[in-house]
Formats: C-alpha cells, structure tokens, sequence
C-alpha cells in the first residue's frame, strides 16, 4: 500500500458517494464524466498533478494517482454492468405489467332474439328469405287482400315516399315503407310454386309514437307454409312448439280469435305471463297474458292474387314482432332501450 496522499483521499471520497447515489446508466454517465473527463475530470486532473510534484514525491503520487484513476474506472464498470443487468432492454415485454382485456363485441339483444326465432324455425326445416324495407302498394297491401280503399289499411298507419322510384318489370312502384313483413308471403309465392316453408325478417315501418311501447320503427319475422293439406292444427302444432322452445317447454298459451284480412280464419297467439304466472301485472296490463304473434290460414284471395290453386293448397301464416317478445324474455318495459344502445344496458343483456 501507497501511503495515503490527502488530495487522493478526498477524490475516492467524493467518487464513491457520487457512484453510491447512482440508480440509472445516465447518471453514471455523468459522475464518469465528472471523474474520467480527459480534459478536467478529477482523476484525470490528479494524474496530470504528478507533474506539479516534488521530484522526490512524483514515483509514489503518480503511482497512487493512477490506481486511483484505474479504481475508479473498475468502480463505474462494475456498477454499470449491474445497472443493465437490472433495467429491462429496450422494447423487451415486461411480464410484470397487467394484461390488456381485449374488448369484445356482442350482438344486439335484438339480433339475438331473431337468431333465436330463426334457430327454431330452420330446425323445422324452415328457409330464411329477405326482402326490400322499401315497398310498393301491390305487395304491402293490394295482394293480401287489402284493396284501395279498404278499410284494413288503417289498421296501420303508413309512412309513404316522397320520392318517384323506378319501376319493376310489372309496372311495380315502391310508395311506401312496409308496414308489416307480410308482404314478404306475396313476393315468394310470386317466384316459387308451393310447397313452402319459409320466415322473413326483418324491419318494419309505422307512423307511430315514440314512447315506452311503440317505436316508428321495428323488426318482425313473417312465416308462411303453404302445401296440400295443411291444417289448422298444423298452425297451432307449430306455433306451440314455437312457444315452448323459445319461452320454455311448460309455458301455457291460448290462442284468440282476431281479424286479418290475409287469413281466414284469424287468430293471436298470447302466453301466460311469467312475471306474474299468469295473475296480472303491469307487464302483462293486468291481463295475464302476453300477447306474441298474429296468425291464420292464408286467405284464398291472397292465393288467386299470386296465382296459386287454392283448390288444392292451403296454408298458415304468422308474423311476429321482436321487440315484444325481447321485452318479455328480458323482462323489460320500455322499448326504447332498445334504440338507444346504452352499453350499460346492452352488456347486460349479452349471453
Ligand atoms: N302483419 C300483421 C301485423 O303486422 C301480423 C300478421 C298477422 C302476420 C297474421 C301474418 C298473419 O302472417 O297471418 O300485425
């Protein structure tokens, strides 16, 4: 060992609290240069001292001047290898971080509900056709026995275009916005020769309020059969099974005898209501029942009207709404919601 030179002393002094302070490759980066700079760095200003010294000191200041200086740079590599070996390197994953949930979209519970009619339906062999929102007269009204001038067509109250569309190749105008799907019976039958086994959903259209129980616009799915030999105990067969699939197995329903002018006989179908089974609430109006679809046995003008042989076919028809049955399988009570897509709503309602 060098004897102990004062003005060294207070270099390593100084160096070693300057590097024990040390938590980043930067500021190590600065106490070497406040060491090690070539032109005045503290060591580097001791070891050009030796210069300054008495002839008798400069063997030993010059060699304790630079195992000083060679101290201090084994110091600051030390440390910076251990600073790197700490810190991640640069874009490396840090597994430490929470993970990112991935957002995930979910269908409309409108959606949902028509893919649950339709998943029942095609189950029984049923096919799923479309059709156009904008409609003419023939189609929404004329062909389902609904003549200019009667009465039925205020039964619901149309939104007409104000816009002159093109016609078909039958002279056929869109005028209106559907009221129903039920003209969607008409535009098959009008391309396909019996049997038939068909739904149609999708939007409807009406003059109507926006309040808790009616929106200007809504979604319905229309089913027609039509073969020899189909009965009304075929209709209600099939929209009991209906039911019971998508309410559950035991729900009671009743069907009520109505009016449309595209079926003889009419009928609705309503089921027992389950908030209240069966003994009045507000859902239900008080009634106990809940009223689900229209339906009937298509009505031989609307045959003629397509050119079917209603001597030998007969048939059932229904037409359902969707938000109705939404509210009543969610338990809701006011339509509105459905429009509004809240997300604190909506997620409530995802499977
Ligand atoms: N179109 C009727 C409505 O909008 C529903 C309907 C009733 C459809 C009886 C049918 C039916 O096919 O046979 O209220």
């Amino acid at each position: 060992m060098t004897p102990a030179i004062p003005e060294l002393e207070q270099i390593r002094d100084r160096f070693q609290r300057a590097v024990a302070d040390v938590t980043s490759l930067d500021a190590l980066r600065a106490v070497r240069n406040r060491f090690l700079n070539r032109t005045d760095g503290e060591a580097t200003l001791a070891v050009k001292m030796i210069a300054s010294r008495p002839a008798d000191e400069k063997r030993a200041f010059g060699a304790a001047a630079n195992a000083l200086k060679k101290e201090i740079e084994d110091a600051l590599a030390a440390r910076e290898a251990a600073l790197a070996a700490a810190a991640p390197a640069t874009g490396a994953v840090d597994i430490t971080l929470p993970g990112r949930v991935p957002l995930l979209g979910r269908r409309h519970p409108l959606t949902q509900v028509r893919e649950r009619i339709e998943d029942i339906f095609v189950a029984m062999g049923y096919s799923v056709i479309e059709g156009p929102e904008l409609e003419d007269d023939w189609h929404n009204f004329e062909a389902l026995n609904m003549p200019p001038e009667h009465p039925a067509r205020d039964m619901q109250d149309t939104l007409y275009l104000d816009a002159r569309l093109p016609a078909d190749a039958r002279g056929r105008q869109a005028s209106l916005l559907r009221t129903h799907t039920s003209g969607m019976q008409i535009r098959y039958m009008e391309a396909q020769a019996p049997p038939v086994r068909i739904i149609a959903p999708g939007r409807v259209y009406r003059r109507d309020n926006f309040d808790a129980t009616h929106t200007p616009m809504f979604t319905q799915v229309e089913g027609l059969v039509v073969d020899e030999g189909i009965s009304l105990g075929d209709l209600k067969g099939t929209l009991n099974a209906f039911a019971a699939r998508f309410f559950d197995a035991a729900v009671k329903t009743r069907f009520r005898p109505s009016f449309f002018p595209y079926t003889e006989p009419s009928a609705e179908l309503d089921v027992e209501c389950q908030g209240c089974a069966g003994k009045g609430c507000a859902l239900c109006k008080h009634t106990g029942w809940i009223e689900v679809l229209g339906c009937g046995m298509v009505h031989p003008a609307v045959f003629e009207a397509v050119g079917y042989d209603a001597e030998r076919y007969t048939g059932f028809a229904f037409g359902v709404g969707i938000e109705r049955l939404a509210l009543r399988l969610y338990g809701i009570d006011d339509i509105r919601m459905f429009y509004e897509n809240d997300l604190r709503f909506l997620e409530q309602l995802a499977p």
